[in-house]
């Protein structure tokens, strides 16, 4: 397979950023104090005709004020098709700058505000545009698809852009009509899709800190001991531990499947924000968190987003009563990105309905 290398000194950029992102502490509010400051929030929301969007992965207490406030929590297309129909004039995005990015391409006349503008992506820190550029002029006669975990520079060089929950309803689309793909940025999805699909795909070489941490026999142990579970798998961990997998997925797909599976008990391979909806959806069930530990483990995250879990409630009431924060991107590249993005939406809108989930392994 003809793939592009990630330099050791940009890796080393990536693993230095994840670590500094998770030594920041949030600051420790009394019940009075958290709830002064939500209704503050919730004024400045309510008066400033605005909407929180957020991740499955940011903290508890913020998926909880989307939810409350009339916003989302959601996948990455369920954040990107949100924020671009629901009709506030702002959206506040709580999870990490390319999804920000991502509602700005969407509405440029929208005021976009990101809760931390230091909360990255080690996949899109790791696709920088001019080596990416470089890429893609090596290989003219491919379709470039790009996951959503980018720069908004590296959206506006593709054809497409898909996230997890819509990847491989892509590639198939493209397998079909004879197109070659070159894929970005994360390999272990690429390859998932590539094994999936049987596309004709050429490959960028990141990867998510979070989700390479996962170990596939430390889970084939685990597996053993609960043989009744079923195993989640988010599909940017590795193969082996996709291969462990009874449903593959994006967040969004990984909570449906554990509503709707029989199993009572699941092992989760994600990050671990998910696991408050999953609770959520499933009040009976228990969730066990796949291994991030054994042999070769270096465990910088431990199934934890440090960019992720940078979003709080202090950051989110700073931008809406300053401003700060706000989104702006270059118009060239945003018209650009935004026809690959809306190429996925208006996809998205024929071949996904919201929180239907992709594949089983089996
Ligand atoms: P989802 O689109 O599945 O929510 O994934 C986003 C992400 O960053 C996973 O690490
Ligand atoms: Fe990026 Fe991984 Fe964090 Fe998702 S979990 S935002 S892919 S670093």
């Amino acid at each position: 397979m003809n793939t592009t290398h990630i330099p050791d000194e940009l890796q080393q950029r990536i693993d230095m950023a994840a670590l500094r992102a998770r030594g920041i502490k949030h600051q420790v509010l009394s019940p009075n104090e958290r709830r002064a400051l939500i209704g503050r929030i919730k004024h400045h929301l309510d008066t400033q005709d605005a909407v929180l969007v957020a991740h499955y992965y940011v903290d508890e207490e913020l998926q909880d004020l989307a939810d409350d406030t009339g916003g989302i929590v959601a996948d990455s297309l369920e954040m990107a098709r949100f924020g671009y129909e629901h009709p506030a004039s702002t959206v506040v995005v709580a999870g990490v700058r390319f999804m920000a990015e991502t509602a700005k391409i969407l509405s440029p006349e929208k005021r976009v505000l990101a809760v931390k503008r230091e909360a990255e992506c080690s996949l899109d820190m790791g696709c920088p545009i001019d080596q990416f550029s470089e890429f893609c002029d090596r290989h003219p006669d491919r379709t470039v698809v790009v996951y959503a975990n980018t720069s908004a520079a590296v959206k506006a060089r593709a054809d497409w852009v898909v996230t997890s929950s819509i990847a491989l309803k892509v590639a198939e689309y493209l397998r079909d009509r004879g197109e070659k793909i070159l894929w970005a940025p994360d390999r272990f999805l690429g390859g998932y899709v590539q094994r999936m699909t049987g596309a004709d795909m050429v490959m960028w070489q990141g990867s998510c800190v979070v989700h390479e941490e996962f170990k596939a026999d430390e889970l084939r142990r685990l597996k053993i001991e609960h043989p009744e579970a079923a195993v989640l798998v988010h599909p940017e961990s590795p193969s082996g531990v996709i291969d462990l997998a009874d449903r593959v997925g994006s967040t969004s797909q990984i909570i449906q499947a554990a509503r709707e599976m029989d199993n009572d008990l699941f092992i989760v391979a994600t990050e671990d924000g998910i696991f408050h909806k999953m609770r959520e959806a499933a009040p009976n069930k228990t969730f066990l968190a796949a291994p991030t530990a054994g042999e070769g483990a270096t465990c910088k995250s431990c199934a934890h987003c440090p960019w992720m879990k940078m979003n709080d409630l202090q950051g989110l009431q700073r931008v809406l009563s300053t401003g700060e924060n706000e989104v702006f991107i270059d118009e060239a590249i945003r018209s650009r990105a935004e026809v690959s993005l809306k190429r996925m939406v208006d996809f998205a809108r024929e071949h996904i309905k919201p929180g239907m989930y992709v594949t089983g392994n089996a």
